[in-house]
């Protein structure tokens, strides 16, 4: 027995010893790797929360919306501008608004090896004006239309149509207050829309007036949630001191129901913003677009003045700014805000993950497009011409399909037979030493020998005829 226990206490012990070892262990670069490697096996490698793939299958209704809103833009004047994804976090701070949820919860910072601090785009407005700002925009003929479009951060809680990266396309006009140039924004975006096959949608419109009559407002707002404090939401009660306009789009119940009732910013309007919204509303009338007065729309950033909207989707009733799949409005004080000349602007960003799953929701079809023709191969000389046979295709403008890595003729048709196509082309090792193609019409599956020279221009024709 005393044995025993002697033999126990030495293991313990050179246990202990070793783990203390291995702490103070230089990491050399085959231990690191051979961690890793451990690591790896017990944890796949997962894309990071609030993130997804855009997987092939996708990238339809992607594809659809980069294009159709960018070239919708450009047919309106607007021109494309990128900027970049990370910003001193100063610009964000300023711009957006150190009250608002975007800047006080949701920014990506990080400082950099010279100890800068920045942060990842949360939204693409504020960039904008910078870069307005920056590269002397003023000097060009007013307004400046900008398009922009692309991923942006926010540390969100992740759930349905609310992710950490997220996309948007974007349109801003600087340089003018015209109310008619706020219409025409709305008669564009509401153009772009309609572009991916969506239905219906809402546009809910207010104004939050401006530096004059604003505070004139929130002091009647506050009066009024003063002898309802009680009954508020924790984040309310905060916000009825530091953005008490927030306190209008609380999606509590008990807030809601006391928003409904809430005194509105358009009976506060000052004569200037009175005037500058009811002719964006008469403008909107005269192009035949309906809205909804909704006083209750407010919006997550501290930079808008007068018009506020959003674009809801097909149905949605009462107040739920988690559904809009766009919004934006006027922001006629953020360019000097930012550091430039007082300069009118007004903008709109469009969700796109919102508007996809929108155009689901509403079964939207988008057609895609087929290849023209499957080139098919057999045996290894017949491979070989096939190869070079395949880009002489493509350079003559043909949507080709095909599959080198399948020998058996019979899963290659399988393949052609799925993507639709009309017709195969087969190469095998008779052809490739007769210099000939099987043109194989898939429908009849009748077969015909033509020569090598003259295929192009046979596929063509037939196309084309059938294409009439
Ligand atoms: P926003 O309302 O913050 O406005 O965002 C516009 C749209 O982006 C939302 O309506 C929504 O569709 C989408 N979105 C926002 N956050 C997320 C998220 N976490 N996940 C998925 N989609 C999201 C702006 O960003 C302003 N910069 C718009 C603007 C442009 N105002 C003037 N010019």
């Amino acid at each position: 027995m005393p044995k025993k226990k002697k033999t126990t206490r030495k293991k313990g012990r050179r246990t202990r010893i070793k783990s203390r070892k291995s702490v103070s262990r230089k990491p050399t670069r085959k231990r690191v790797k051979r961690a890793l490697r451990r690591t790896s096996a017990s944890f796949p490698l997962k894309k990071p929360k609030g993130t997804f793939d855009i997987l092939p299958e996708e990238e339809k209704y992607w594809q659809l919306i980069r294009e159709n809103s960018e070239e919708i833009a450009k047919l309106y004047g607007f021109k494309r501008i990128d900027v970049p994804i990370f910003e001193q976090r100063e610009l964000f701070e300023r711009g957006v608004g150190p009250d608002t949820d975007i800047v006080e919860k949701e920014l990506y910072t990080f400082k950099d090896k010279s100890g800068r601090e920045y942060a990842l785009r949360p939204e693409f407005t504020a960039s904008i004006v910078r870069a307005y700002i920056e590269n002397g925009m003023h000097k060009w003929p007013q307004p400046i239309k900008l398009f922009a479009i692309g991923p942006l951060f926010r540390y969100d809680r992740p759930q349905k149509g609310r992710y950490r990266q997220f996309y948007q396309f974007n349109l801003e006009v600087i340089g003018s207050i015209d109310p008619l140039i706020d219409a025409e924004l709305i008669k564009v975006v509401l153009r772009i829309y309609e572009t991916f096959g969506l239905e219906a949608l809402n546009l809910e419109i207010n104004s939050i007036g401006c530096a004059k009559c604003r505070p004139e407002y929130i002091k009647i707002l506050k009066d009024y949630y003063k002898i309802h404090t009680r009954s508020l939401c924790r984040d309310c009660k905060r916000r009825l001191k530091t953005n008490p306009l927030r306190l209008l789009d609380c999606k509590e119940d008990k807030c809601s129901q006391l928003a409904n009732r809430a005194p509105s910013m358009v009976d506060n309007l000052c004569d200037d913003c009175h005037i500058h919204f009811k002719k964006v509303l008469e403008y909107l009338d005269e192009l035949g677009i309906g809205y909804n007065l909704n006083t209750r729309l407010v919006r997550g950033l501290d930079y808008y003045t007068k018009t506020v909207f959003e674009i809801w989707p097909k149905g949605v009733m009462g107040f739920s700014s988690q559904n809009s799949l766009g919004g934006g409005g006027r922001y006629d004080l953020l360019v000097k805000e930012l550091g430039g000349k007082e300069m009118p602007a007004v903008g709109f960003a469009g969700g796109i993950e919102r508007t996809i799953e929108e155009m689901k929701r509403q079964e939207v079809m988008i057609k895609e497009e087929k290849p023209d023709v499957f080139l098919a191969q057999i045996g290894d000389g017949g491979k070989k011409r096939a190869l070079r046979f395949y880009d002489e295709l493509i350079e003559a403008g043909f949507n080709v399909s095909a599959n080198f890595s399948k020998d058996s003729i019979k899963s290659q048709l399988r393949l052609a037979d799925k993507e639709g196509v009309k017709w195969s082309l087969i190469i095998g090792q008779k052809e490739a030493i007769d210099k000939t193609v099987i043109f194989r019409n898939m429908e009849s599956g009748m077969q015909e020998i033509i020569d090598q020279g003259k295929a192009i221009k046979e596929l063509k024709k037939r196309i084309k005829k059938e294409s009439i």
